[in-house]
């Protein structure tokens, strides 16, 4: 389907920036294991990403994140494109054994100095940055003492977030404390695909546990040092929907819908666990002590949703514990990207529903969305990547209804920046507004990355 014509057809005019409201934050997001590469200079220890990369069969054709975009050395001209593309805000993670190489004790001064220019450099262009402090790159040293499944992470974070909030606070305004616990804590403590690539309950359990206690201390930790920042965290978030009307259907969607969707922000809004839509849950009272109710809670002052598709649910016999199956995208025979997720735009307006009517949500980010397509440079040096432009500027569309009946939806943030690391998919799928050539480190401004520049300079041709 041609989605521009789409539009034409519905009567809606192309999407206008001013639509949104002036208030409205427009960004672009990155992760330091993904982008920086440089991932043993300058006293930086090793990431439980650098340990599991280089185990082989874990990631796509044994790629890493070793030089990645070599964004480390290359921040400065990556700066001036975000500056070249007229996006004002840059979400990005600091790598935690980069600051503190063993994880805790120790601080790596020439960890410090680098995230100290990027921020300085951010500002001197006019770029607001925003923070996350968790993007999965877990000191190893920690790994090895248990990471997330030993209850000793809250106070190891802590350190961490208040060393970084120290240093940069008076810097730095907008602050993400986690980047989608559920899928660092199910894909690297239940499925083992991610980093550090540890299965079952046993570990699972414990690891979401004590990040939703990070979670809250680690807000905490930022709201004590710097109280006028803007704090948030962040959540990976699809909707669901049952594969039919059946009762089982029903019952296995909204058990998924409880883990995928309800597991991390639940807690934090002093909920508590969803056991009762997902039993499986109930051993994690095993590991939750006498004051935890109340340390579980943060009054953050937004959420970051991070959504790219829906998932289909069916009741399955076979599946331990949550007795359901995610239908494949690609079974169902609808338009998918690279990834092999649908591409479903109104997800996102449906997600933005389900959050927004939650008590005690006071501001939603989009804070990613975006798609991965196979990409190549012509040789006049344009990636013309249609689809990509047409997904965000559907999904966005879809925001913007949201937005429109009332939905607290106050910015959005495109992943990603440049082509990257995706984690166990390796190189191959690219997300970026830029192309990379991982070769020469080359970098190339895609349509979409000329698309959203358009977009976003609209505001200031029409006032
Ligand atoms: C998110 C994650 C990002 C990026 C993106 C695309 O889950 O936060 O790091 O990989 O998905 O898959």
């Amino acid at each position: 389907m041609n989605i521009s014509s789409e539009f034409i057809k519905d009567g809606i005019s192309p999407l206008q920036r001013k639509k949104f409201g002036n208030e409205f934050q427009w960004g672009v997001s990155v992760s330091a294991y993904q982008i920086e590469g440089a991932h043993d200079k300058d006293g930086k220890g090793l990431s439980i990403w650098d340990v599991f990369t280089n185990k082989k069969g874990k990631v796509f054709n044994n790629q890493n994140g070793n030089i990645a975009c070599d964004f480390y050395h290359r921040s400065s001209d990556d700066l001036q494109l975000i500056q070249q593309l007229s996006i004002p805000n840059f979400r990005f993670s600091i790598s935690w054994p980069r600051i503190l190489p063993q994880g805790t004790g120790q601080v790596n001064a020439m960890g410090i100095a680098y995230y100290d220019r990027l921020i300085d450099e951010c500002l001197s262009l006019g770029i607001e940055p925003w923070v996350t402090l968790y993007h999965w790159d877990l000191p190893h040293a920690l790994e090895l003492k248990g990471g997330w499944t030993n209850r000793d992470i809250v106070s190891w974070f802590v350190d961490f977030v208040a060393i970084c909030v120290q240093q940069y606070g008076d810097k730095v305004k907008n602050w993400m404390v986690l980047n989608e616990p559920m899928v660092f804590t199910g894909a690297g403590y239940f499925l083992g695909v991610h980093a550090p690539g540890r299965r079952g309950m046993s570990n699972f359990l414990p690891a979401a546990h004590h990040a939703v206690l990070a979670m809250a201390e680690g807000a905490r930790t930022i709201r004590a040092i710097c109280p006028q920042a803007n704090i948030g965290t962040t959540f990976s978030c699809s909707h669901i929907e049952p594969y039919s009307n059946k009762e089982k259907d029903i019952l296995a969607a909204k058990r998924v819908d409880a883990l995928l969707n309800r597991l991390f922000i639940e807690p934090t809004l002093g909920l508590g666990y969803p056991t009762q839509d997902l039993p499986a849950l109930r051993k994690i009272e095993k590991y939750i002590l006498a004051n935890d109710d109340k340390l579980m809670k943060f009054d953050f002052d937004f959420i970051g949703i991070q959504n790219y598709t829906r998932e289909i649910v069916k009741h399955s016999y076979f599946t331990p514990y949550l007795r359901a199956s995610i239908v494949k995208a690609t079974k169902r025979k609808v338009p998918t990207t690279l990834m092999n997720w649908e591409v479903y735009p109104s997800s996102i307006y449906h997600i933005l529903k389900k959050y927004d009517a939650y008590e005690g949500i006071k501001k939603i980010y989009i804070t990613e969305n975006g798609a991965a397509f196979t990409d190549y440079a012509n040789d006049d040096g344009s990636v013309e990547d249609h689809h990509r432009k047409e997904f965000l500027q559907n999904y966005l569309k879809e925001l913007l209804k949201a937005k429109e009946e009332g939905v607290k939806v106050e910015g959005y943030f495109i992943w990603t920046l440049k082509d990257n690391f995706e984690w166990a998919e390796g190189f191959h799928p690219r997300f970026g507004i830029i192309y990379v050539d991982f070769k020469t480190q080359q970098r190339t401004i895609k349509a979409s990355g000329w698309w959203y520049k358009e977009f976003l300079e609209e505001t200031n041709r029409m006032e």
